[in-house]
C-alpha cells in the first residue's frame, strides 16, 4: 500500500479525491497494490465538495500531511507560488515524493525544486501541469524519447481558445467573448494569465525543457496575448485561408530554439486549426516518428485529476518495486540497493547546449492590419516601406470605400524577419496616411 496526502481541496483536489476513491478498485486491479488517500489538508474543511470522504481525513494543517511519517507522496494542489513552494520543499526535505499540477511554480522555480528533489532522492510528478488530461509529459519523456524533437506547437490554454472560438463562431468582439467565458467559469475574474499568454508560456517552458533538454526558461519565452485581436481580423484571416489560435511554439532551427507564445494564423485545413472551445491540442514533430497530434481537455477537476492520479500511480509503482528490491537484496545479505530508490526526480538528466533564439531573429510570414486613410497612393507608400525592409507582399485586401476615413488595409507577406518587420511597422506608423497603430499576426504553415 502507498499512502498519499493531498494539500489543496479545490477543484483539482476534489477531482483527484473523487477518482482515487471512485476508481480505487479499478486502479488497484491494474497495478496490484492499493493507493490509500490518507489525509487532505485545506484551510476550508467545512465546505461541501459533493464527495463522501472517509472519517477524519480532513485537516486544516498542511503539516499533518507534510510531517506524517506514513505518507509517501504529497500531492500539492493549491496552485500559486507561496505557500505552495514551501510545502513542496518541506515535503522533499522530509523525503516524500511530490505530485503537483502547479505550472506557474514549476516554470518559474522548477530548477530549484527539481535539484532539491534530486539531492533528496525523491521524485516530482507534474503530468497535470500541462494540458490537463492529455498525458503529454509522458509522451515526450517516454513515448517519443527516441526522437530529436523538431517542433512542438500547442493550444495549451483552454480559456483563450474558448474566447477565440466564440469570436469566430458568433462574430463577437474580444470583450464580449471574455465576459461569456467568465460567466461559464472558463475564465477567472482576473483573466490576465490566460489572455496575455502567460499561462501558455508557463506550460511551454515545461514542454521545451523536456523536448530540448534545456533548463526551464520561462523568462526567455516571447509572450503576446489575444487582447488586440478583433472579430474583423478573424474574418480577414478566414478569407485568406487561416484560423487564429493562441499558439505556444517551440522549434529547433540552426541549433537554436525558438520559444514563443502569440496569436498565430494557421491554415484552416490543419488538424490543430480545428481544435475549438476549451479543448487543448499539442502537435509534436519528431525526426523519427514524424507528425503526431494529441487532443483533449486541458483543464477541469476530472481531466486534471486523471493526470494527477497517473503520477501518483507511477511513483507508487516505483516505491513498491524499490521496496521489493530492497527486501530481496537484504535477504541475499548484500545490503539494500539504495540506487534503486533513486527515482526519476530530474526534469532532464543532462542539459543540452542549445541556445534560445532572440525574437528579433525569428522568421515568419506576417498578417498586417494597417489603419490607413482611403486615398490614392496609400498602398504604394506602405508597400514602398515594406520593400525597403525586404518584406515581400503575398496578398492584399481592402474592403469598403470611405473617402477621407481610415479603413483596414490587410497585407499578407512572404517569409520575413521579425527585426525588419518591427522597423518597417514603426516607420509606417509614423506616416500621416496611417491613423492608428498597425496590428500584426505571425503566420505558420507553408508559403502560399
Ligand atoms: N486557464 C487554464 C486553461 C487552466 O484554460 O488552460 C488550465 O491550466
Amino acid at each position: 500500500m502507498v499512502n498519499i496526502g493531498i494539500i489543496g481541496f479545490g477543484t483539482v483536489g476534489t477531482g483527484t479525491a473523487r477518482i482515487l476513491l471512485g476508481n480505487k478498485d479499478i486502479i488497484s486491479q491494474r497495478i496490484g497494490f492499493e493507493i490509500n488517500l490518507k489525509r487532505i489538508a485545506d484551510l476550508d474543511i467545512k465546505k461541501d465538495r459533493g464527495i463522501r470522504l472517509p472519517e477524519g481525513i480532513l485537516t486544516k494543517n498542511a503539516d499533518d500531511v507534510l510531517n506524517d511519517p506514513e505518507i509517501d507522496i504529497v500531492v500539492e494542489l493549491i496552485g500559486g507560488i507561496r505557500p505552495a513552494k514551501d510545502f513542496i520543499l518541506k515535503a522533499i526535505r522530509n523525503k516524500k515524493h511530490v505530485v503537483t499540477a502547479n505550472k506557474a511554480l514549476l516554470a518559474t522555480e522548477g530548477n530549484e525544486i527539481f535539484s532539491e528533489a534530486e539531492k533528496n532522492e525523491v521524485d516530482v510528478g507534474f503530468e497535470a501541469s500541462v494540458a490537463g488530461g492529455i498525458p503529454i509529459i509522458k509522451i515526450i519523456k517516454e513515448g517519443l524519447v527516441a526522437n530529436k524533437v523538431l517542433a512542438v506547437y500547442g493550444i495549451i490554454n483552454g480559456t483563450s481558445n474558448y474566447i477565440l472560438t466564440k469570436m469566430t463562431d458568433d462574430k463577437v468582439e474580444f470583450s464580449e467573448a471574455l465576459k461569456e467565458a467568465q460567466r461559464l467559469g472558463y475564465a477567472e475574474a482576473d483573466p490576465t494569465y490566460d489572455i496575455e499568454g502567460i499561462d501558455s508560456a508557463h506550460k511551454l517552458a515545461i514542454l521545451a525543457s523536456l523536448s530540448y533538454s534545456i533548463p526551464l526558461s520561462f523568462n526567455e519565452i516571447y509572450k503576446e496575448g489575444i487582447t488586440k485581436i478583433t472579430a474583423q481580423d478573424i474574418e480577414f484571416a478566414w478569407e485568406l485561408g487561416y484560423k487564429i489560435k493562441l499558439l505556444a511554439i517551440a522549434k529547433s532551427l540552426d541549433s537554436k530554439i525558438e520559444l514563443r507564445v502569440h496569436p498565430t494564423m494557421i491554415p484552416k485545413d490543419y488538424f490543430i486549426s480545428k481544435v475549438d472551445g476549451v479543448f487543448n491540442a499539442i502537435y509534436v514533430q519528431g525526426d523519427a516518428v514524424g507528425d503526431t497530434l494529441y487532443y483533449g481537455r486541458g483543464a477541469g477537476d476530472m481531466p486534471t485529476g486523471s493526470a494527477v492520479v497517473a503520477d501518483i500511480v507511477d511513483i507508487g509503482k516505483k516505491i513498491v518495486t524499490s521496496y521489493k528490491l530492497q527486501v530481496t537484496s537484504h535477504e541475499k545479505n548484500s545490503g539494500p540497493q539504495t540506487h534503486i530508490s533513486r527515482l526519476n526526480s530530474l526534469l532532464v538528466a543532462r542539459h543540452s547546449s542549445l541556445k534560445i533564439k532572440k525574437m528579433e531573429d525569428i522568421e515568419a510570414m506576417y498578417y498586417f492590419r494597417f489603419s490607413a486613410f482611403d486615398k490614392p497612393g496609400v498602398l504604394s507608400r506602405i508597400s514602398g516601406v515594406l520593400g525597403e525592409y525586404n518584406i515581400s507582399i503575398a496578398s492584399v485586401i481592402q474592403k469598403g470605400r470611405r473617402v477621407g476615413e481610415a479603413v483596414p488595409l490587410i497585407v499578407l507577406t512572404h517569409t520575413a524577419r521579425e527585426r525588419d518587420v518591427i522597423k518597417a511597422i514603426a516607420e509606417i506608423d509614423r506616416l500621416p496616411i496611417v491613423a492608428d497603430k498597425t496590428l500584426y499576426i505571425r503566420v505558420e504553415g507553408k508559403e502560399q
